[in-house]
């Protein structure tokens, strides 16, 4: 009964988390996306409805099933997942945002398939909303704000940078650099930050432990609020 009952330590929290890549069209054949698999997301959404919270899970286009008990929401691009997110950013305790979003999209999508000319070609981009930036501004003090930060270099330096500036609790770094971590793996290899500055580094790991972990620790940030 008892390990039941601590199975179920989130029953009551309301857990909004986005998972997968950003779409954005060039054309109707073309986009502009990453390698995301949103497996990372996913095995949150999975792991935070099976300890009993309400999940409402904001993806983009992924080949992942719906995790069962989790409420998943459809986006393609940036702007969608923007509105998505919004729209539930009252109603969420913790936001979870594993979404590898994309910064840009083109300046504007052709109606028809653009033919190939002898020429070169040149696609300008336009900047998208920082989600998690906007979220971090219209933050009180009794919601949990998670991010991600995937890093090629400089990992730590980066991370605490988006740490301040988009106003978050903690931060997953991980270094796309090392073998076992990052998009498509099954496993992950991060570093915890929060926002004092506070540095936990894990071996690899399942990116179901780690959605384990995670979890816990905004769990434990709420309730010492
Ligand atoms: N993010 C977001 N909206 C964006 C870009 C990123 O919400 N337009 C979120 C991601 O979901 C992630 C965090 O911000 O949780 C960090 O994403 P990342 O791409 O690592 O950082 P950026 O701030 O976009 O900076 P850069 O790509 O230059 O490293
Ligand atoms: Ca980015």
């Amino acid at each position: 009964m008892e390990q039941l009952a601590s199975k179920k330590e989130l029953v009551g929290k309301k857990i909004l988390v986005t998972a997968g890549p950003t779409r954005e069209a060039i054309d109707p054949v073309r986009y502009i996306t990453n390698h995301s698999s949103g497996k990372m997301g996913y095995a949150i959404a999975e792991m935070a409805a099976s300890k009993g919270a309400e999940v409402r899970l904001v993806s983009g286009p992924t080949n992942l099933k719906k995790p069962f008990g989790v409420e998943k929401i459809d986006v393609d691009t940036t702007n969608e997942m923007y509105q998505a997110v919004l729209k539930s950013f009252e109603w969420a305790d913790i936001v979870i945002k594993s979404a590898a979003v994309a910064d840009y999209r083109p300046n504007f999508v052709s109606k028809n398939k653009i033919k190939k000319e002898d020429s070169d070609f040149t696609i300008q981009l336009t900047r998208n909303p920082d989600i998690l930036k906007e979220l971090g501004k219209r933050k009180k003090t009794n919601k949990i704000l998670v991010g991600f930060a995937a890093e090629t270099q400089n990992l730590l330096y980066n991370a605490k940078n988006k740490i301040k500036n988009k106003n978050l609790d903690f931060i997953v770094a991980n270094d796309l650099t090392k073998e076992g971590a990052g998009f498509k793996s099954d496993t992950n290899i991060v570093s915890i930050i929060d926002r004092n500055g506070q540095i936990e580094n894990y071996e690899k790991m399942s990116k179901k432990d780690l959605a384990e972990i995670i979890l816990d620790k905004a769990k434990d940030l709420f309730i010492k609020e």
